[in-house]
């Protein structure tokens, strides 16, 4: 008996590092063990991957939960599955599709009628990599889904979530925002030949340029809002990629990813920290890899091509409608 006793406590060693080594690379738990009772939460993209396992968590953190989705059936499919797990039955589904400006201004306004509160808004939902597809409105669809649907809908919840002050406001971008660049002259890829790759990473330093230019914004009104990186995360969202269902990927780095490529999970788990700490409160405009903040990619930084982009984005969405413009931003006709 005895002579196992060694081996199996230097394999619990090996393990137990590798597991804690792993952590260190990709991130631990949400350090935070705040509840937020009777909070509600809105996650988009909630039915799968990181935006579902984050509803789960603060759905068992108390939370009054809204998925909002494009595909009604998985999204009741995962409101019930969460239900059934975290015994909260304030957990719900909801349509939102972000390719479509209509679907988010119906979305918008349901909410504005139907919820008292609005405490916390997880803009979560993406597209990543996809052929040279257009949301209903005409827009590339990653900038579409990714960056200008949010815009929208952050900016159509402004006014509940001040009513509901303290509150606060998370963007899911990426690390690939790094490797982004806002090209005015071409924000949709109109004009030049489609890079699906490039795309994404612009979509996504377009969501922290909006993180920061919305905080700026929003300075004193007790709402906050800050960018993450989730981590590299095992989820749906290589789909357009097929890297995922590659056997290079899964047998030559298959050591490398399990290192780096987290559970949705422990991916959830700086979507949650953000949402729920304490110690946060107050804290906006700031970009977080993973659970640290950090400084963004330097354009990332750079208030005028912020304030650009938010104009822009706002003719796009058709934010100035109020003030004699269609919903595509062209003058109304006399
Ligand atoms: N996984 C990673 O390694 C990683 C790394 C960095 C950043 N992120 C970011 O983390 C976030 C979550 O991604 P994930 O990894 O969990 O991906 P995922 O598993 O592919 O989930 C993406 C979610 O977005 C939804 N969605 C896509 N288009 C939509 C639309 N038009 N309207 C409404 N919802 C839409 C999807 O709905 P359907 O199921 O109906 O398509 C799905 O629920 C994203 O912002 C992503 O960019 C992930």
């Amino acid at each position: 008996m005895s002579r196992y006793v060694l081996p199996l406590s230097v394999l619990g060693t090996v393990v137990g590092g590798a597991v804690l080594l792993k952590d260190f690379v990709a991130g631990g738990a949400c350090p935070s063990k705040a509840t937020i009772p009777g909070k509600t939460v809105i996650v988009t993209g909630a039915n799968t991957g990181i935006g579902k396992q984050t509803a789960l968590e603060l759905a068992k953190r108390g939370g009054n939960i809204i998925l909002a989705c494009r595909d009604m059936e998985k999204c009741e499919a995962a409101a019930k599955e969460i239900r059934g797990e975290t015994l909260n039955h304030r957990v719900n589904a909801r349509h939102l599709d972000l390719a479509s400006l209509k679907s988010i201004r119906e979305f918008a306004a349901k909410v504005a009628e139907e919820e008292e509160h609005v405490h916390i808004l997880i803009n979560n939902a993406a597209v990543m990599r996809c052929p040279h597809w257009t949301t209903e409105d005409g827009f590339e669809m990653q900038l579409g889904v990714n960056y200008l649907g949010h815009f929208l809908l952050t900016n159509l919840l402004l006014d509940k979530l001040k009513a509901s002050a303290p509150s606060r406001i998370i963007n899911v971008s990426s690390l690939a925002h790094v490797a982004g660049h806002i090209d005015f002259e071409d924000l949709n890829w109109e004009k030049r030949k489609y890079d699906t790759k490039a795309a994404y990473c612009q979509s996504k330093l377009a969501v922290v340029l909006s993180t920061k230019e919305l905080s700026r914004r929003l300075q004193g009104t007790g709402v906050t809002v800050n960018a993450l990186h989730p981590g590299v995360a095992r989820t749906e969202l290589g789909r357009h990629t097929g890297m995922h269902s590659s056997a290079f990927s899964s047998f030559t780095l298959g050591p490398i990813f399990w290192l780096l490529v987290k559970s949705p999970q422990l991916a959830a788990q700086p979507s949650v920290y953000l949402a729920v700490a304490k110690e946060l409160e107050g804290v906006s405009g700031k970009y977080f890899d993973v659970l640290k903040e950090k400084a963004p990619a330097p354009e990332a930084e750079d208030e005028e091509v912020a304030k650009r982009l938010w104009a822009e984005s706002a003719r796009l969405v058709g934010l100035e409608m109020s003030h004699g413009s269609t919903e595509r931003g062209q003058p109304l006709p006399e």
